[in-house]
């Protein structure tokens, strides 16, 4: 294991330095390996690593600008072909350049012609998100699987009725202790079961590669296979990811694509680093930082977001459940991430509506759709000011009103009516016709002119399609 370790160590360094650089999109360093087979990663030292590199892998070299690896050679993530699991593994290895094991691709109709609106209020990406908002939650989060310990968490997490989410990994060949295809049983039922529990489920991409280190095109292809895997047991798929390794730079072009793709980028403020401590003699420490960091403040005024992996023994038999003891002992409650944050379930997945009948549309259909505003406030995201007596348009300022304060620039076109420029007639937005980035419901942060530039882009993009059709 020690061996197999080098080559990522020294591009997780690499990755060190590059996110340094990309401080504005995620500004929590990726000191998380995030990977089971890279477990100890903290015992080696960085410079003495690249000489090791350099000595071990004796074949050609490969990559962009080089070229493929041939005869089944797989070309590994640091640019040298072979075929030992630094090479091959789904996770490290780059496809565009020689085998890769078992990252394939899933079954069924691809979901990369559906429309991917921004709904709500939360930051999509470039914009990531390491804390949680709402005092008094900590949102447990569980990565890479789920594996053959998966099941025996969803029961203690029954049993303390505590509300978690998975970010899941596809493709078989990137997880820990393979329990076979996502859409076969048992990880199939295992999904669905999360689901009804109350779990929130997210997207780990589809074989863990580095999205920061590889193709546009190939990290378009780990989220979109993830995409169909998951809509193949679920009816649709999330719009929460987290990036392997949390990496994910704006140099790369990455966080750019996450928020082409509609996604969230999730991060987290409490590593539990349990990958370095899957033993009984040294889980321990994985709890005394989460105890820490919780003794730093108080639940009517924190809220946490942590890290952890369900494929470890240690997390998923020792480790979980001193977190529910522990967080429910400080007047806590375990919710989901969105919860967590405030974002109505509606928003955390999007349907393929070519399925119907999958646990999903299940638990969406089950929840009431928008209510007219009562009170003339449209701040939740579940009110619209459609049908309400203040006015149909729902205005920067989250007040119901028929001014042009109201349905002008700012406007929220999800939650009710806008008026196209110039004066023009009032607009809903036809559901179908909402596949828009940069949609009014960006972060209040944006600047106005920002806001201003993408309402009015957004409008005549509508306006347009309403005159075509
Ligand atoms: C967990 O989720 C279920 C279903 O959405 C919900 O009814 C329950 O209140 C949640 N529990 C907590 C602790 O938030
Ligand atoms: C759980 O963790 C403790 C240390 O916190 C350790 O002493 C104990 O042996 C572990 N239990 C199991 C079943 O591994």
């Amino acid at each position: 294991m020690g061996l197999k370790m080098r080559p990522f160590l020294a591009i997780y360094c690499l990755g060190l330095a590059t996110s340094i650089v990309a401080r504005n999109v995620i500004t929590h360093l990726p000191t998380h390996p995030d990977h089971p087979d890279f477990g100890v990663a903290s015992e080696l030292q960085p410079h003495s690593l690249l000489g090791q590199l350099v000595k071990r892998d004796e074949g050609q070299r490969c990559g962009p600008g080089v070229g493929s690896c041939s005869s089944g050679n797989c070309c590994s993530a640091v640019g040298y072909c072979g075929k030992t699991g630094s090479h091959c593994d789904a996770s490290v290895c780059q496809a565009a350049y020689g085998h890769c094991e078992a990252a394939g691709t899933p079954q069924g109709p691809p979901t990369d012609k559906i429309d991917r609106p921004t709904l709500g209020n939360l930051p999509y990406a470039p914009r990531s998100i390491r804390s949680c908002n709402v005092p008094g939650t900590i949102a447990l989060t569980f990565d890479d699987g789920p594996n053959m310990y998966t099941s025996d968490l969803l029961d203690l997490l029954d049993k303390y009725n505590a509300n978690v989410t998975f970010f899941i990994t596809g493709s078989p060949g990137a997880k820990a202790h393979n329990i076979g295809k996502l859409d076969s049983e048992p990880s199939a039922s295992i999904l669905r079961r999360m689901l009804t529990s109350g779990h929130q489920i997210a997207s780990h991409t589809w074989s863990h590669q580095d999205l920061s280190k590889i193709s546009p095109e190939d990290r378009k292809t780990q989220l979109l296979s993830n995409e169909v895997v998951l809509r193949n047991v679920l009816g649709g798929w999330p719009t929460y990811m987290r990036p392997p390794y949390s990496s994910c730079t704006s140099e790369s072009g990455c966080a750019d694509d996450m928020g082409n793709l509609g996604y969230h980028i999730i991060l987290y403020d409490i590593d539990t680093e349990d990958f370095r401590n899957d033993d009984p003699a040294t889980i321990q420490k994985s709890k005394d930082i989460f105890d820490s960091n919780l003794d730093r403040g108080k639940a009517s005024e924190r809220s946490w977001l942590v890290i952890a992996h369900d494929v470890h023994e240690q997390t998923s038999h020792n480790l979980t459940e001193h977190m529910l003891k522990k967080l429910a002992a400080d007047g806590y409650r375990a919710v989901t991430v969105g919860d967590c944050l405030g974002d109505p379930q509606e928003n955390w997945y999007r349907m393929d509506d070519r399925v119907t009948g999958f646990p999903i549309s299940k638990l969406l259909s089950s929840k009431s759709s928008m209510a007219a505003s009562r009170d003339g406030k449209c701040a939740n995201p579940t009110v619209t000011c459609t049908g309400s007596n203040f006015g149909p348009c729902c205005g920067s300022n989250k007040m119901c009103g028929s001014s042009d304060a109201h349905c002008g620039v700012g406007c929220n076109l999800r939650q009710g009516q806008c008026r196209l420029p110039n004066n023009g007639p009032l607009y809903s937005a036809p559901k179908a016709k909402l596949g828009l980035k940069n949609m009014p419901t960006s972060p209040k942060s944006e600047s106005t002119t920002l806001s201003a530039v993408s309402f009015t882009a957004a409008l005549v993009f509508l306006a347009g399609a309403a005159l075509t059709r």
